[in-house]
């Protein structure tokens, strides 16, 4: 399940550490969302680190995305532990003024609040009224303890332990169990960024250079990551018609046109990546001019066309991967009289500096669009190539068994504080 852990400005802020943990303990992902005001509590960095997905306050960050739409969108559930009278008297008010509050006006998933204040607040006629409104609306209220509040006093008002948290918010959307994922799929707790599909390079309003990849080999990776737990992000270039109907809803699609798109989309994606696959078909060029309006014939004459170099996407994520972000890469030669297709893949392996590669000769057109196919998967240590597994099959059986592998050869989950 994917939860939205708003975390509002009081004390207790750091409480929400624990309520992180545990949750990615039992298989969901989670996306931090404090207040600024949280932070003044609990650093950015604490919420990132252990929640392993960057995080923002402010709407106006990753404004492409539409962010404040799209984490209130894409979430299942929402819980705000602590949840202070004023977020709670703003969530009320219907405001929207930071990233939390446009998230929960934009989500339709349910919305547990956690209140933690002191007692005079918490009692204050105020609170009363907004938290009946919240209750109306369906919010999940989960009463405060009584206890220890942050000075000599004590009363209701303090925040409920994390354990409890989790578990009241899980019983409010009907799942006290571990999610279906948690139970022992090979990638449970990942997220994995899988690039397909070819890339277009625009000429002019109508017309791109473009490429005959289909996106199966892509789409099949997201679907084998996911069936394994995977949270998974596809970034799609064009692909075959029909082939995203359907995938299962909570794969999250970007789609993208370009190179630099896509460069721009996998750097973004990098940052809260375990796995990526690049399995995209990039285009090494672009045209140098791109025509505002529809290029025209002029006379009989030819016609040229500059290009100019795209950047090298995947060499760019290698060189800038954190540690334990595992990276494939793919490719798709052809021999010629001077080297095997299989010599020019372990070549570029050494070139790109990948995990894995994934290689398929396509010498007489056999993959593109095709369901079946046959690869070579390099495994590299350092330079050293130091074994090479021949998988064939649908694209399907291709995308388990190359997943299987990543499985295998990832870095144990660390263990958080
Ligand atoms: N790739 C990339 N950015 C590029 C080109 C390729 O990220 N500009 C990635 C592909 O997604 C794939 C791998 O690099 O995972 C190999 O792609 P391929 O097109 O075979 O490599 P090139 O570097 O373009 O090599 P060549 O000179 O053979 O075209």
């Amino acid at each position: 399940m994917r939860v939205v852990l708003g975390v509002a400005g009081g004390i207790a802020a750091y409480k929400a550490a624990h309520v992180i943990r545990r949750l990615r303990e039992i298989g969901h992902t989670v996306t931090v969302v404090p207040t600024p005001s949280a932070l003044e509590f609990v650093g950015a960095p604490t919420f990132e680190a252990l929640s392993g997905r960057p995080v923002t306050t402010d709407v106006f960050d990753f404004v492409d995305q539409v962010n404040h739409v799209r984490i209130g969108q894409d979430a299942d559930l929402v819980i705000i532990a602590p949840a202070t009278a004023n977020t709670i008297a703003k969530i009320a008010a219907g405001m929207a003024d930071d990233l939390l509050t446009a998230t929960v006006l934009t989500t339709t998933a349910p919305v547990v609040v956690a209140p933690a204040m002191h007692t005079e607040m918490w009692l204050n006629p105020a609170t009363v009224a907004n938290i009946a409104t919240l209750r109306s609306r369906g919010v999940h209220i989960l009463e405060p303890a009584v206890g220890r509040l942050t000075g000599p006093d004590s009363g209701p008002g303090r925040l409920p332990e994390p354990e409890d948290i989790v578990a009241f918010a899980l019983a409010a959307v009907g799942s006290d169990e571990p999610s279906a994922s948690a139970q022992g799929g090979a990638l449970t707790g990942r997220r994995v960024v899988v690039s397909a599909g070819g890339t277009r390079e625009a000429l002019d309003p109508v017309r791109f250079l473009g490429n005959r990849s289909s996106g199966k080999q892509g789409i099949a990776l997201a679907r084998a990551a996911h069936a394994a737990g995977a949270e998974v992000e596809l970034v799609a270039a064009h692909v075959d018609t029909g082939l995203l109907s359907d995938l299962p809803a909570d794969i999250s699609i970007t789609p993208i046109e370009s190179t630099l798109d896509l460069q721009e989309a996998m750097e973004t994606a990098q940052a809260s990546a375990d796995v990526i696959i690049m399995a995209a078909a990039v285009a090494d060029y672009r045209p140098a001019e791109v025509g505002e309006s529809k290029l025209k014939k002029s006379g009989d004459e030819g016609m040229r066309i500059d290009l100019v170099q795209n950047p090298d996407v995947l060499a760019g994520l290698v060189a800038s991967r954190r540690p334990g972000q595992f990276i494939v890469g793919f490719a798709a030669e052809t021999g010629d009289a001077t080297h095997t297709a299989h010599e020019y893949a372990v070549e570029k392996f050494r070139r790109k500096g990948a995990d894995l590669l994934v290689f398929n000769d396509v010498s007489a057109d056999r993959a593109f669009g095709h369901d079946v196919t046959e690869v070579v998967v390099l495994a590299a240590d350092g330079d050293e190539v130091v074994d090479a597994a021949r998988l064939a099959g649908t694209k399907d059986d291709v995308a388990q068994k190359v997943t299987a592998v990543i499985a295998e050869r990832l870095t144990p989950v660390e263990s958080t504080p």
